[in-house]
């Protein structure tokens, strides 16, 4: 029997990604998603894509915040894990909003906890981020790091990433993997499932993708006073494929033992690339000249991150075993995500809706 997984915020970016890989791995897979930040035509290609495993993908419109609503699923479902990704994740709109992150991020997941604790199912991987390393004081960064939050959406991370160290310390049936992400970027190689925020993007690949496809006229780079090669700052940029194969190494590591406890991960490349280094190789891969206006520093940014990769390699198998089923390739670099990102934006230039049809007017 196909083991069974609940992916909250499956709808989304990275959530839409895993579920896929989780589909053509053999897994049957429910996904709960509010639609907040997404369609549901990203699940619809999903599961076109996904061929004949797409038949084993169910969508349930539900705020995690709805006690009653996921309680029902729970009782008709029977699930072997839970991989969380539901929440808000811009780091501006927590500053400006703060109550809406902690009620979102916070209350959504405790409620997610208590109703798998109520059925039974104590087997989580949970979305967290190399946001929680702040400014590191040295790279590459390692999972024992000291931990800090500089802004709400990275304190959810930090709370969430406590309160499962506790549930599992209070409860040895608990097994969690917390996964750091580093940058994740690109977009399936078929081109038919990507990014598509919001809004006026506030990561660098969506925005440079939006400058390539003439939504907007400029890249505004922030900042190239850093201490880096040329200034600009520098981050651990993952392939969301390799990212969500990560996922399903996490799955598999829950499913081997019943003793992992609450253990924590990085997933990243382990190589750092600046910002202007990335933009080079995005347009080399599309051939479009990204037009640059420098400007100061972003509150908040850190100068450079990147990821040490080993606990994931040893302990996951991930970066060795897991290969992209398509490709069958160990490991996506720069010039692939790249390669990948402009692939779907050049044939969704308006993600995945039309340009009459936006979702925010202050687009
Ligand atoms: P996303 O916004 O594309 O996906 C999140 C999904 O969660 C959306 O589909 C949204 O509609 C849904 N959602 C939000 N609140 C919900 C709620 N209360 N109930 C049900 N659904 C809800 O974001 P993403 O980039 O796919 O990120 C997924 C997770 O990974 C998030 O938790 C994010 O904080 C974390 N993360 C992302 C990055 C990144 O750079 N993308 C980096 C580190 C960590
Ligand atoms: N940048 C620009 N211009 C832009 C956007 C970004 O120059 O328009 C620069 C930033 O200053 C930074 C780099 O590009 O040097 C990467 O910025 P992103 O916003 O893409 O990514 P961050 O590393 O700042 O943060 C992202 C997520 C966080 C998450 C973190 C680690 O936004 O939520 O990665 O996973 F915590």
């Amino acid at each position: 029997m196909a083991k069974k997984i609940l992916v909250t915020g499956g709808a989304g970016y990275i959530g839409s990604h895993t579920v896929m890989q989780l589909l053509l791995a053999g897994f049957s897979v429910s996904v709960v998603d509010n639609l907040d930040n997404s369609s549901e035509a990203s699940l619809e290609r999903v599961a076109e894509l996904a061929g004949d495993c797409g038949k084993n993908m169910t969508f349930h419109k539900i705020d995690l915040r709805d006690r009653d609503a996921l309680k029902k699923l729970f009782a008709t479902t029977k699930f072997d894990a839970v991989i969380h990704f539901a929440g808000l994740k811009a780091v501006g709109e927590s500053v400006q909003k703060p109550l809406l992150y902690y009620n979102n991020n916070i209350i959504g997941t405790i409620i997610l906890l208590e109703t798998m604790a109520e059925h039974g199912c104590k087997k989580l991987v949970f979305s967290s981020s190399a946001t929680v390393y702040g400014w590191p004081k040295e790279v590459p960064c390692t999972e024992e790091f000291p931990l800090c939050a500089t802004n709400p959406y990275g304190r959810t991370k930090l709370m969430i990433e406590e309160i499962c160290r506790d549930i599992q310390l209070g409860d040895s049936e608990w097994d969690i993997v917390l996964l750091r992400y580093f940058n994740p970027v690109g977009a399936h190689p078929s081109g038919f499932i990507g990014e598509d925020p919001r809004g006026i993007p506030n990561n660098l690949m969506p925005f440079v993708q939006q400058v390539a496809v003439g939504r907007r006229p400029a890249l505004t780079v922030f900042g190239n006073d850093y201490s880096t090669k040329d200034g600009t700052g520098v981050r651990d940029y993952i392939h969301v494929v390799d990212l969500a194969d990560g996922h399903i190494a996490a799955v598999e590591k829950l499913f081997r033992s019943n003793k992992t406890g609450c253990d924590v991960y990085n997933l990243g490349t382990g190589k750092g690339t600046s910002v202007l280094e990335m933009v080079e190789a995005f347009e080399k891969a599309s051939g479009k000249k990204i037009p640059l206006v420098m400007a100061g520093r972003r509150p908040g940014d850190s100068e450079t991150v990147y990821a040490s990769t080993s606990k994931a390699e040893k302990e996951l198998n991930w970066k060795y075993v897991f290969v992209s089923y398509y490709y069958c390739r160990a490991k996506y670099g720069i010039e692939e995500m790249c390669r990948d990102q402009w692939n779907w934006a050049s044939k969704n230039p308006w993600g995945y809706g039309k340009p009459n049809e936006s979702a925010d007017p202050s687009t």
